[in-house]
């Protein structure tokens, strides 16, 4: 099997920032709750009529140069998200055509925060068995859309944004090792009841704020610490490391007391952990790639590095990934 590793990063946060004070003029809430209970200060959000393929082809292009692949040249366009353009086609199709990408395959994928892991793993594949030489994963939410601004217990959390990961063969290093897992029995505690099969759009559904995300913010909690932490132990195992070999972690940005708390329990220092969430809220499938782009492009993230991602997400889903970079 060939060694596959990520060649260039980018990112694209829509102009428009949400601060907590903003929020304080729309639920009944305080920048010091949102501060101590989550760590956000602000998010990002798109503008009206910007759609998921809008942000995720600015990320793309700067993941593309950053790579120095020419779209043409693209094998695969694998993007993860739950609030693509439309439910079908797939937005890695419409991004293929922003970008010019006219012989990759495309294909949409849904894993919600643990997407960018699936993602990239699954990209993985097609390259290190020949299939393909190269692929694109671009992680993008515009959770604004699907974002009850009335409900202060969701609303608080959520952000916009793209990153965007080009991946290709590598002499040495790239994807070590890779654990990913799924437990359906749960899927009640973080939905979008309708618009799906399930439950059509209808003047009913609409009215009752079921297109909303709705979340079991407590019982996630617990589950989300406990779960981050086994699949980080669980894919250094597979790999024959300790956390001696990590040079940084970039988990999931879902509530900075839920990160440092993985952290505690895995003995991490916080300086060896890498957080985003304070400036873009949790932005699902997007943000640990836009952290990752950023970590690399603060310098955080350097050649020869040993980085380890863990994401946890709606599913329930869940994953981590070594990379020697
Ligand atoms: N502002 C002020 N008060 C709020 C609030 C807000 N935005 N949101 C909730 N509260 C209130 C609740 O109503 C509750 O009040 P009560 O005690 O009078 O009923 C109180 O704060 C505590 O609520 P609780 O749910 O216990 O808070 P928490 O410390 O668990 O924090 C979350 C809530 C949502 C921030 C936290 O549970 C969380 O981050 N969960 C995981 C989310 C997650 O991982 N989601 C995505 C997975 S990828």
């Amino acid at each position: 099997m060939k060694r596959v590793g990520i060649i260039g990063v980018g990112e694209y946060l829509p102009e428009k920032i949400l601060t907590n004070a903003d929020l304080e003029k729309m639920v009944d809430t305080s920048d010091e709750w949102i501060t101590t209970r989550t760590g956000i200060k602000q998010r990002h959000l798109a503008a009206p009529g910007q759609a998921a393929s809008d942000l995720g082809v600015r990320a793309a292009q700067q993941a593309l140069a950053d790579a120095k692949i020419k779209a043409e040249d693209l094998d695969l366009i694998v993007v993860a998200t739950i609030t693509g353009d439309m439910p079908t086609p797939s937005t890695a199709a419409i991004i293929q055509n922003k970008l010019g990408a006219k012989k990759a395959v495309c294909f949409d994928l849904s894993a919600a925060c643990a997407g960018f892991v699936y993602g990239i793993s699954v990209a993985q594949q097609f390259i290190a068995c020949g299939t393909y030489k190269n692929a694109l994963v671009v992680g993008v939410e515009v959770l604004s859309s699907v974002t009850d601004w009335l409900d202060r217990n969701t609303c608080v959390l959520f952000g916009d944004g793209a990153g965007a990961a080009v991946l290709a063969q590598v002499p040495k290093g790239g994807i070590i090792s890779t654990y990913l897992g799924c437990d359906g029995s749960k899927t009640d505690i973080l939905n979008i009841p309708a618009g799906g099969s399930r439950q059509p759009a209808t003047a009913a559904s609409i009215e009752q704020r079921q297109h909303y995300l709705k979340m079991q913010g407590n019982e996630l909690f617990k589950i989300a610490v406990n779960t981050m932490t086994r699949a980080a132990e669980t894919v250094l195992e597979q790999a024959g490391m300790t956390f001696k070999d990590i040079d940084l972690i970039i988990p999931h940005q879902a509530n900075a007391r839920i990160i440092m708390a993985v952290a505690k329990k895995l003995g991490i220092p916080e300086d060896r952990v890498y957080l985003n969430i304070e400036r873009c809220g949790n932005m699902s499938s997007a943000s640990m790639v836009t952290a990752l782009c950023e970590a690399v492009q603060e310098g955080k993230v350097k050649k020869g590095d040993t980085i380890l991602l863990d994401v946890f997400g709606a599913g329930l889903v869940w994953g981590a990934c070594i990379i020697e970079w």
